[in-house]
């Protein structure tokens, strides 16, 4: 292993020992929900201020309004950028148009400014898992990309990725691409009231595998809501019956990453690119949801039926 690999690794085992004090950036402590013992808060209509204090939140009714609101102006803005995910276009385009989206839906890019994070959402191509950041490269014929976007409008975040073709893609990137959407949906299927958050991740690992995929265990879903990135992390790949119960008015986000070849993954000298180790093809796709009495509600779907590829 070069000095360079070295350094990645202490950074990412810093990062790791960081996120057993707060659920930050959705990077798990190592597979396993690692918080203090699971303590659930009411947020009271009007509180703004909600606390990094390691409890679930449950929220109601002014909570689901706020989340539907932030949640449909996520997923208008990938709607409204598909058309724009082709061969040779710069991924700042892409960005500068989804800041230019966000911002006219009365909202900001939760991720400008986040932690240091200087871009309005976050645009990942093949073998790169989460957190690309965009740049002037080109978006190249046969690239899959997923875009993460993340409104904050009037208090509350609406999180959600898709993944985008870009010109011809392989029979095996699009399969790829499929089966991450069904992991995405199959997770949310276990969302709902009695069962805990390992159930999801067990549905997601067993399905996944089924197809000897990889699933990433460096990073999480989250809970969110006033914040960005808050208890309890969502793992996607576990043990049935383990983890924090879900309760109706918990919100939080499935975002699986799902590698054509093994799970691990490495972070660049940038402090930002996860990138899978052996270099294979990675998808994700993320929705926010809100637990309900009977199941769950998604905030992020799309209006206009574009839930997963090809798009036109
Ligand atoms: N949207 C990402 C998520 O799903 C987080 C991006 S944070 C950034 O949790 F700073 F990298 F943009
Ligand atoms: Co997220
Ligand atoms: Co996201």
């Amino acid at each position: 292993m070069g000095a360079w690999a070295g350094a990645a690794k202490i950074r990412l085992r810093r990062i790791f020992k960081q996120s057993l004090v707060t659920t930050d950036l959705a990077i798990c402590a190592h597979n396993r929900y690692v918080g203090p013992m699971t303590e659930y808060q009411i947020v009271e209509p009007g509180s703004e201020t909600v606390l990094r204090d390691g409890t679930i939140k449950l929220h109601g009714p002014e909570g689901f309004e706020g989340m539907r609101k932030a949640g449909r102006l996520a997923a208008m803005i990938l709607d409204e950028i598909a058309p724009m995910v082709q061969p040779g276009v710069t991924t700042a385009a892409i960005d500068d148009k989804v800041r230019e989206l966000t911002l006219d839906g009365g909202a900001v890019p939760a991720t400008l400014g986040y932690r240091g994070y200087a871009h309005s959402c976050c645009i990942s191509i093949n073998h790169v898992v989460c957190h690309g950041i965009p740049s002037e490269k080109t978006i190249k014929d046969g690239d899959i990309v997923n875009i993460d976007v993340t409104p904050l409008l009037d208090g509350w975040h609406g999180d959600t990725s898709r993944m985008y073709l870009a010109g011809d893609v392989s029979l095996k990137a699009r399969r790829l691409v499929d089966v991450t959407y069904e992991c995405l949906m199959i997770g949310i299927e276990q969302a709902k009231p009695g069962n805990r958050v390992g159930d999801i991740g067990a549905a997601i690992q067993a399905y996944a595998e089924s197809f000897r995929y990889g699933v990433v265990r460096e990073f999480c879903g989250h809970g969110l809501g006033r914040l960005f990135h808050d208890a309890p992390e969502v793992v996607h790949a576990g043990r049935p019956g383990t983890g924090p119960l879900l309760k109706p008015g918990m919100f939080m986000t499935i975002e699986p990453m799902i590698n054509l070849g093994k799970p691990p993954v490495k972070l660049l000298a940038d402090g930002w690119t996860a990138v899978t180790r052996d270099k294979s093809l990675s998808a994700q796709f993320e929705h926010s949801i809100g637990i309900t009495e009977t199941g769950c509600e998604i905030f992020t779907t799309s209006l206009k039926g574009l839930h997963k590829p090809p798009y036109a």
